[in-house]
């Protein structure tokens, strides 16, 4: 099979994690016989150096033709200072909502040879195994109005959310959960903001065509602490795009570090984006301490997803076991008693050997 996938390694340590995520996606189409073409384009800061714009026409041309995005970080503090329409963020937010990926997936689960990872008591991680499902094309990220007025006294951003986007989000959630423990959360404020009181209203009535689901909601403040307290009796939390931005670095934090989380974006016709739950890091970009894994985790999701390559994905997942397995760390993985960590492009291409290395399977 041919892979054609767009790369946008964006700022920070996007370009070096994307970088090792890449060699893996070609020690894995070489192991299995595909062939891999990638193009690289500008996201972000680094676009908007380049190209005067954080998403140019080239990247979403290119994007729009390739099979699925790989896509590293976007951010820099340089962009701090620029016009709203022009940070950095503002590529990613763009590109999203031009190949409408409203589905994103963030699953969160503790590897038990990282339960030292984990700042919570072994007890209370173990065998954490959830997915959050975020609507990731509406929400306050894109409601209107939004901006400065009255000479930057005052602020206001907008979160509206119209029925169908959260109809379609609430049954991606349930058809995930009916191949898990079939429970779903919807988190919202219900108790406080009207888009969560029509967010709960909708995901009831979407509910009753899974009744083989458990389906509950929960205030966010809950499911923060709930996240915290109890992560292993959680299966699919279902999130507007702002909770679920802030619940998902949580998940993170719980299962070890928030270099291991992968995440897809996708859209109705099975196109999306794959990245990284992590940001850009500028302050350890440069440094090749950057964990690559959530890239190349990433990177697997995007096999599974765009092609049904069950067999290569796993691949790639349980090579990314084997080299923690072995005791490779990066620093971010390291708690407490220091030990000898390695850097990003050593456990990376571990991984790639790994999975040239092992052995076929029927
Ligand atoms: C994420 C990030 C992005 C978001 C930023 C970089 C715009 O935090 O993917 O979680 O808020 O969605
Ligand atoms: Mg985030």
């Amino acid at each position: 099979m041919k892979w054609t996938i767009a790369v946008l390694p964006g700022d920070g340590v996007g370009p070096e994690v994307t970088r090792l995520a890449v060699d893996v996606l070609g020690s894995t189409a070489k192991r299995f016989n595909h062939e891999l073409k990638v193009d690289f384009h500008d996201i972000g800061w680094s676009a908007y150096e380049n190209h005067g714009d954080p998403l140019p026409q080239s990247t979403l041309e290119g994007c729009k033709s390739a099979d699925a995005v790989l896509l590293g970080a976007v951010g820099d503090p340089r962009g701090d200072k620029l016009p709203p329409d022009l940070r950095p963020e503002r590529g990613l937010l763009a590109l999203r909502k031009e190949l409408e990926c409203f589905a994103n997936i963030r699953p969160a689960r503790l590897l038990s040879c990282l339960a030292d990872a984990s700042p919570l008591a072994l007890e209370t991680v173990e065998n954490t195994d959830l997915v959050i499902v975020r609507e990731l094309a509406g929400g306050i990220y894109y409601g209107e109005p939004s901006g400065i007025l009255e000479d930057g006294e005052v602020a206001l951003d907008t979160m509206r959310y119209q029925r169908n986007e959260i109809v379609r989000i609430t049954r991606v959630a349930f058809e995930i959960a009916m191949d898990r423990k079939r429970k779903v959360i919807s988190v919202d404020k219900a108790n406080v903001l009207s888009s969560s009181r029509l967010w709960r209203k909708t995901v009831t009535e979407i509910a009753l065509e899974y009744p083989k689901v458990d389906c509950s909601h929960m205030f966010v403040d809950r499911a923060a602490m709930e996240l915290v307290m109890n992560p292993q009796s959680l299966d699919v939390l279902l999130t507007s795009n702002l909770f679920g931005d802030i619940l998902s670095d949580e998940a993170a934090a719980v299962v070890g570090s928030i270099g291991l989380l992968a995440s897809a974006s996708l859209n109705e016709n099975g196109g999306g984006i794959f990245e990284p739950v992590h940001g850009s890091a500028p302050d350890i970009a440069g440094s090749g301490s950057a964990n690559p894994l959530a890239a190349i985790l990433s990177a697997a999701m995007l096999l599974r997803q765009t092609y049904s390559l069950e067999m290569e994905a796993r691949t790639i997942e349980e090579s990314v076991e084997a080299v923690l397995e072995m005791g490779l760390r990066t620093p971010d993985l390291v708690r407490g008693t220091v030990g000898a960590t390695v850097g990003t492009e050593t456990i990376g291409s571990a991984v790639s050997h790994q999975i040239l290395q092992r052995p076929a399977e029927k």
